[in-house]
C-alpha cells in the first residue's frame, strides 16, 4: 500500500527549507509542497496566540493542497502551537520532539544545551521532552535572535567574523553550563552549524532537528503504509514576494535549483473553510 498524496511542510519563512533538504534526502520519493509565510515572518518574537492562529492558517493553506501530513518546521511553532494538531485530519510532526529524543540519546553527561527563539525558550518545550526521558538532566537555553537574519543575508560562512562575534555572545552562558550536546532548536540554525560548532569546540554534539524530523517522518510514513513509490516534486509557495526565494534557499538548501515558487494570499485560508 502507499500514499502518493504530497507532505506539507510549513515554517514562518524560509528556515524550514532545512526539513525540506533533509526530507529530500531521507524520503526522495516523497512530493513535497512548503509554504514559507514570509509576509508574518518571524514569529519567534511573538505572543503564543498570535503565533497559534497563524499555524492554523498555514495548516489551512496546506490542508488545500490535499496532503497527507503536515510538519511544522518551525521551533516557534512546534513549541507553543502543538496542540492544533489534534484539530488536524491529518497527521502531524513538529520539530521539537524530534530533536529532543536525539539530544536525550546523545548526551553523555546529561547537561543540554538549547538554542532558539525568545519565544521557543521561554516555553521550554525541549526541557520538557528532554526531561521526560531524562529526569535528571540539566538544560541550559538562550535565545539568539540575531542568527535568523544573518542566515537570510547569507552571512553562514564559519570564517565570517561577524557572525562568530555574534555566536560568541550568545553561546556564552551555554559554554558556562557544561554541555556536551546542543539543540539547533529554530530551523534556519542548521546553516549556522560551522561558525557554532567553531564557538563550542570539540566534544559538544550539534543536533540538527531537521535531520532528527526526518527520520522520524520516514519510519511513520513506512510504518503506517504511506510512503510515495514514484513522486519527488516539489512546490513552494510564498506569502510575500518570492524573488529573493531562490537566493535564500540556496543558503539552506546548500544547492543552486530551479524552484516552482508561487505567492499566495495566506488570509484566504482559515481553518475549517
Ligand atoms: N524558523 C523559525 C523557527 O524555527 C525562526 C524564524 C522566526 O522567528 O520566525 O523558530
Amino acid at each position: 500500500m502507499s500514499d502518493n498524496r504530497p507532505i506539507g511542510v510549513f515554517d514562518s519563512g524560509l528556515g524550514g527549507l532545512t526539513v525540506v533538504r533533509a526530507l529530500k534526502q531521507y524520503l526522495p520519493n516523497e512530493d513535497i509542497v512548503y509554504f514559507g509565510d514570509t509576509g508574518r515572518v518571524p514569529y519567534g518574537t511573538r505572543s503564543n496566540d498570535i503565533v497559534k492562529k497563524y499555524a492554523r492558517e498555514d495548516e489551512a493553506f496546506l490542508l488545500s493542497q490535499n496532503v497527507k501530513m503536515i510538519i511544522a518546521a518551525c521551533g516557534t511553532v512546534s513549541s507553543v502551537a502543538y496542540m492544533t494538531a489534534d484539530e488536524l485530519p491529518v497527521p502531524f510532526f513538529e520539530v521539537v520532539t524530534p530533536a529532543a529524543k536525539a539530544a536525550a540519546k546523545a548526551t553523555k553527561k546529561g547537561r543540554v544545551g538549547v538554542l532558539g527563539t525568545p519565544v521557543t525558550v521561554k516555553s521550554r518545550s525541549h526541557a520538557r521532552a528532554i526531561l521526560n526521558l531524562l529526569p535528571d538532566a540539566v538544560i541550559v537555553a538562550n535565545s539568539c535572535p540575531l542568527f535568523v537574519p544573518l542566515v537570510e543575508e547569507g552571512w553562514i560562512s564559519a570564517d565570517d567574523n561577524v557572525t562568530f562575534e555574534v555566536a560568541k555572545r550568545y553561546l556564552e552562558p551555554i559554554k558556562q553550563g557544561d554541555v556536551d550536546t546542543l539543540i539547533l532548536g529554530c530551523t534556519h540554525y542548521p546553516a549556522l552549524k560551522g561558525t557554532i560548532a567553531r564557538v563550542m569546540g570539540d566534544g559538544v554534539t550539534l543536533i540538527d532537528p531537521s535531520v532528527a524530523t526526518a527520520t522520524s517522518v520516514k519510519e511513520y510514513l513506512k510504518n503506517n503504509n504511506m510512503l510515495n513509490e514514484n513522486g519527488g516534486k516539489y512546490k513552494y509557495f510564498v506569502s510575500d514576494r518570492p524573488d529573493s526565494f531562490s537566493k535564500t534557499a540556496k543558503i539552506l538548501m546548500g544547492e543552486s535549483l530551479e524552484l516552482d515558487v508561487s505567492q499566495v494570499d495566506i488570509f484566504d485560508y482559515i481553518q475549517g473553510k
